[in-house]
């Protein structure tokens, strides 16, 4: 379905159940924004670098590596994050041993809730904020935890009423609660549990934080195995299954196995999809086929990032 708008977006936090396609899609994303001409951060919030292996890059680290023409991709260290905190909003120099400021982060870390969730994400929106790219696509943690971490400007809020914390809180805030500026976007398989999920997840959004939804990307849909006369065919193909192997030799029932698998599993899959689709508003929800490739890495991405330009009319 046409969704233009959703690379108009300056920040985008792409989540969903572990395996879902999560990195894939923002990877994905990250190269279609970039082919259109934008110049692009990826990041992710636990510091795991999984996006290195979408574009066959070496190790990620803080600093950004470009990582494909216009496409620019870190990974978390909050510690680093801190210091660069630090550094650009307080304004006190930071020479020396970094020793004490870890030490500082440590305790500030575990004494005050939510201070790692405010170093991550406030990182993704000072890149924002700063201007030094014109979209930044987030690899988020998997569901339930991302609601935590985009939430914790708020929470910090509630907690600390005056002085420079507030500031920085309220400016985050304006950019994560800017619709059409920050945006989920929730991945899902049309599989039982994921489709749930991301139903859970659209309400918890709506109702614990001000996050707006960006999109909802179905990844691994099918492809119709076969069309309605099709499937009658097969149907008496089915029936006749013993004469077909006294015509053409065992082999035709692994044939009919492998055909009847595929068929079913598309069938079941698309009452996830179509509950989906009753669930979203349409123009909202994004289709994404299953390749076929026994390939990784970047290839999958770039043909992802087609496959996804041409669902989105873009
Ligand atoms: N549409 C797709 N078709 C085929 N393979 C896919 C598709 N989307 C993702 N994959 C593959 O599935 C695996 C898991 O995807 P990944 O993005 O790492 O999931 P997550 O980050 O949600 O854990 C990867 O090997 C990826 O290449
Ligand atoms: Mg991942």
């Amino acid at each position: 379905m046409a969704n233009t708008a959703l690379l108009d977006h300056r920040l985008l936090f792409v989540t969903g159940k572990g395996g879902v396609g999560k990195t894939s899609i923002a990877a994905a994303l990250g190269l279609l924004a970039a082919r259109q001409g934008k110049r692009v951060l990826i990041g992710d919030l636990d510091g795991r670098g999984d996006i290195a292996a979408a574009f066959e890059s070496g190790p990620l680290s803080f600093e950004p590596t470009k990582v494909s023409d216009g496409v620019f991709a870190i990974t978390m260290d909050t510690e680093a994050a801190m210091r660069e905190y630090i550094k650009l909003n307080l304004k006190v120099p930071l020479v020396g041993s970094v020793g004490p400021v870890a030490a500082a982060f440590d305790f500030l870390a575990s004494a005050a809730p939510g201070v790692r969730e405010i170093l991550t994400v406030g990182k993704y929106a000072h890149e924002v904020r700063a201007k030094n790219y014109d979209i930044v696509i987030v690899d988020a943690t998997a569901s339930g935890h991302v609601i935590g971490t985009v939430a914790a400007p708020d929470a910090l809020r509630e907690l600390v009423r005056v002085g420079p914390i507030v500031d920085q809180a309220s400016w985050m805030n304006d950019i994560l609660h800017g619709h059409g500026t920050t945006g989920m976007v929730m991945v899902a398989t049309p599989e039982e549990m994921p489709t749930t999920e991301t139903i859970e997840l659209r309400d918890r959004l709506e109702n614990e934080t001000s996050l707006g939804r960006a999109a909802v990307i179905i990844n691994r849909v099918l492809p119709e195995l076969f069309s309605e006369p099709e499937e009658k065919v097969f149907a008496e193909f089915q029936d006749h299954t013993d004469a077909l192997i006294a015509a053409a030799g065992p082999a035709v029932e692994a044939v009919m196995q492998g055909a009847a698998f595929a068929s079913s599993l598309r069938r079941s899959r698309t009452q996830h999809i179509e509950r989906l689709f009753a669930e979203f508003p349409e123009d909202t929800v994004v289709a994404v086929p299953q390749l076929f490739v026994r390939s990784e890495g970047l290839r999958v991405t770039k043909l992802l990032a087609t496959a996804i330009s041409e669902e989105l009319g873009v």
